[in-house]
């Protein structure tokens, strides 16, 4: 049996079906089954002959659409093993030997990861966050990085309001009083009427946007690139962000993790904010000051919290958060409905597929290497 599915060229990648077609002498040296032989002296213009890998590291990536893409394209797919910790760099190096495109969950892709991966061309995350990955150092590799953009902003905003209302109306209380026969009952605030402030306007931040107008809420955002004329036609106030602290009863996080919105939820701006207000973030954990965070939720300054990231996840044991009954806490999971898996995924094959048949993807899907027009598998 063959083991080989593409022969990589110094420039052109060429399938290996139209390769054997043309060379059955070639054919027969892949049938004994050596996938690294170097062929650069008996057939010229072919200088490796390999098996490609495309690692899939992503949450649940062993199922989806990408899997028919990859492997009809030729790659042999591989799976983190059981033993594996892709937060620990070594681990990941080693899952890594010989992968040269890899679906990225948020594990981290630092600058010792990139270098001595050796035959990774590309990194693309199912997903739109990534800030888990060197981004100059895959410059400096010429690794391409791509994402998912406009797939999962249904399911984050599904999820976010699921998180708003459900503190809104207290249910991590109220589920504990009723599983240990504490039948309370009292009145919570309406959601109807109250003011949500979004921080980030773009695709995730206008689901919200949307799925809020729907409730009833009054709508105000602050994004220093934000959509005008979606702004306009939803009737949201784009304001400062000072003034959506002091204004909103809700603010919920959808900016992407940068050096700007590091911690930019902390002391001062949660001081800002009313008292009984309520955070929600979706977003990326490095968004929080968490201890700033949780001072305040003990205090009772803040009603409470729908966390979905952490600053570090999986959020430990030992977390402060989890002795808190005014929050609600899930394991980044907003991204994650099926409809969503599919699509990022698809999107993950198909980007790997097009890039190495020669194929530039949408620009919205690049994250790195600007300007650059002669990249090569
Ligand atoms: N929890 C999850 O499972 C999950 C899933 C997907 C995305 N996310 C996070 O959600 C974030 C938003 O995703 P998106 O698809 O809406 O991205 P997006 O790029 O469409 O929107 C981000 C918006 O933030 C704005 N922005 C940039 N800097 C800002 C700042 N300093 N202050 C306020 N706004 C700023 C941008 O102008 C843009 O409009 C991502 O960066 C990602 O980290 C989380």
């Amino acid at each position: 049996m063959v083991k080989a599915g593409i022969i990589v060229e110094l420039c052109h990648p060429v399938p290996v079906a139209a390769h054997l077609a043309n060379r059955p002498m070639l054919a027969m040296i892949m049938a004994i089954g050596n996938s690294n032989l170097w062929f650069s002296q008996s057939v010229p213009n072919l200088r490796k002959l390999t098996m490609l890998k495309a690692a899939v590291f992503s949450l649940n990536g062993d199922q989806g659409p990408h899997i028919a893409t990859l492997t009809d394209a030729g790659f042999e797919l591989t799976f983190k093993s059981k033993e594996s910790d892709l937060w620990n760099e070594d681990h990941l190096i080693s899952e890594m030997e010989g992968v040269s495109a890899v679906i990225a969950g948020s594990e981290p892709y630092t600058r010792r990861v990139i270098e001595n991966c050796p035959d990774l061309r590309i990194i693309a995350r199912s997903g739109v966050g990534f800030d888990a990955v060197d981004l100059e150092a895959c410059n400096d590799k010429g690794i391409l990085v791509t994402t998912t953009p406009g797939v999962n902003h249904h399911s984050v905003a599904e999820h976010t309001i699921s998180l708003l209302m459900g503190i809104a109306r207290d249910f991590p209380k109220q589920d504990q009083h009723v599983r240990e026969g504490n039948w309370l009952r009292r009145a919570f605030p309406r959601v109807m009427g109250t003011t949500l402030g979004i921080v980030g306007l773009g695709r995730i931040g206008q689901a919200v946007a949307t799925r809020a107008c729907g409730l009833g809420m009054n709508v105000v955002a602050y994004d220093p690139f934000a959509n005008k004329e979606f702004a306009n036609e939803w009737q949201i106030e784009l304001i400062p962000l000072d003034d959506l602290y002091t204004r909103s009863d809700y603010v919920s996080l959808h900016s992407p993790s940068t050096p700007e919105t590091q911690h930019m939820i902390n002391k001062e701006s949660l001081k800002k904010m009313k008292s009984g207000a309520v955070v929600i973030n979706t977003a990326r954990g490095s968004l929080i000051k968490e201890d700033d965070l949780i001072e305040s939720l003990r205090s009772g300054h803040l009603r409470g919290a729908g966390l979905d990231v952490y600053e570090v996840e999986p959020l430990p044991t030992s977390s402060p958060l989890l002795e808190l009954d005014n929050v609600l806490l899930s394991g980044h999971t907003a991204g994650l409905d099926i409809e969503s898996h599919n699509g990022m995924f698809g999107m993950c094959g198909e980007i790997i597929v097009a890039l190495h048949n020669g194929e530039w993807p949408a620009a919205e899907c690049l994250q790195n290497l600007p300007g650059v027009t002669d990249w090569k598998w």
